[in-house]
């Protein structure tokens, strides 16, 4: 019988001084890289240096012919909606459960965002989708939760039905893959967050994927004014003649950001085949524990392992809140273990439920209230999220937190009344 729960006075599992997991990974090769760019240059208003540099390689990894870098993912979600021509009136389909700037930006266009349900694997489900769309509907936007790749075959058919512009919010994704198809190459345009712990991380940043001239034009047009629209837009475009100003909005990129995100690229695939092992190995071992369920991706599918979202089941622990259970991993010392906060489906958001106060357009657009999306209020309800580690030498740690689940899923009794 496992020791005494630490929640109740016993000894922690995991005894490793914190933090547990920290990212971006920044060795020597990056340190070098920022402070040989901090002598070349700290500002670039044109795609130059390692603007280009990291384009292009973007550009090369993805096999996509346009990249552009932003300041942000939000950013480069605004500038991708506008670049897509969605507007004031148009209702764009986005997940009722994902990150909150997939959907904000389309509040700054006059766009109606009508929230879908996920399934449980918590990204869209294809078939709430379906009785969504209406005469209005302009788009369909699929964020892959914790990097786990949605199913694209089944919303593209949707989209291509129904023409509609498909994105994708692929900021948890950088690197996944559906049968060697790379996340962000799905739809008419991609866009991806690089900030603090994504899979690829600049500490800030952002960028645009398309294959599509027109959507490239117009995502320089909105927030990269002057230098690059006048570089890069043909002289006979007919918005040559606005390249001065653009829209007015700037949304280019710290250079020292881009450094660390190219220096980041050439490691990402070693840092995701790192993470796929020892992500089948806590499903593995956690999945077989009572009260959890751990995910399982298809043949064929790779996930950038965002974030490991395990399942919790209460009813199989007779009926011990999840919060309860999460008090006792985290006395256990799993301090990364995470129930996701400002992650969560969005009808729980204030914004989405009474807008006016901050965005008068949207006096009577937006009325969501929690109850409206059960599928992805039971998933982020029940989600317990781990950090998925990459290194050979993070096992150590790794098996040090599968051993307190171990020991609350034993004791749980312990936990009750
Ligand atoms: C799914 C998703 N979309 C968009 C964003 C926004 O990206 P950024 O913070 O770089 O603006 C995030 C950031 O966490 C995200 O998780």
């Amino acid at each position: 019988m496992t020791s005494t729960l630490a929640l109740l006075g016993g000894t922690p599992a995991v005894t490793a001084p914190e933090p547990h997991f920290t990212w971006p990974p920044l060795g020597e090769s990056a340190k070098h890289a920022v402070l040989a760019q901090l002598e070349q240059a700290v500002s670039i208003y044109d795609r130059s240096g390692v603007i280009e540099h990291l384009e292009n390689e973007l550009s090369d990894y993805h096999g996509v012919m346009h990249v552009v870098l932003t300041s942000s993912g939000t950013a480069a979600l605004h500038s991708m909606y506008m670049a897509c021509g969605i507007g004031p009136g148009d209702q764009v389909i986005v997940p009722a459960y994902t990150f909150f700037a997939t959907v904000t930006p389309l509040l700054h266009l006059g766009a109606v965002p009508v929230l879908a349900d996920c399934d449980e694997t918590g990204t869209l489900d294809p078939k709430d989708v379906t009785q969504r769309i209406t005469p209005q509907t302009k788009a369909l936007v699929v964020t892959h939760m914790w990097g786990r790749p949605a199913d694209m075959a089944s919303l593209k058919a949707i989209a291509e039905e129904h023409s509609l512009t498909l994105l994708e919010d692929a900021s948890h994704a950088h690197g996944a893959a559906i049968d060697g198809r790379r996340i962000g190459t799905f739809g008419r345009a991609a866009a991806f967050s690089m900030n603090g712990p994504k899979p690829l991380s600049a500490g800030e940043g952002g960028f645009v994927l398309t294959d599509d001239d027109e959507v490239y034009y117009r995502v320089l047009l909105h927030g990269q004014y002057n230098k690059r629209c006048r570089n890069e837009l043909p002289d006979a475009h007919p918005l040559y003649r606005y390249a001065v100003t653009g829209m007015g909005l700037k949304f280019r990129i710290h250079p020292l950001a881009a450094r660390i995100a190219l220096d980041q690229l050439g490691h990402l695939d070693s840092y995701l085949e790192g993470r796929a092992t020892i992500a089948t190995y806590l499903c593995e071992q956690l999945g077989q524990l009572p009260g959890i369920t751990a995910p399982e991706l298809p043949p064929g599918v790779r996930s950038s392992w965002y974030g490991l979202p395990l399942c919790y089941c209460s009813n199989e622990l007779d009926g011990l809140p999840v919060a309860r259970f999460y008090d006792a991993l985290q006395a256990e010392g799993c301090r990364e273990v995470d129930r996701p906060g400002s992650t969560c489906p969005l009808n729980l958001l204030p914004l989405f439920q009474e807008p006016e106060p901050l965005l008068p357009a949207y006096n009577d657009e937006l009325t969501y209230a929690p109850g409206d999306f059960p599928a992805a209020e039971a998933v982020h309800g029940g989600t317990l999220k781990l950090p998925v580690w990459h290194r050979e030498e993070d096992m150590p740690l790794v098996d040090s937190y599968i051993e307190a689940f171990h020991k609350v899923t034993d004791r749980y009794r312990d936990l009750q009344g």
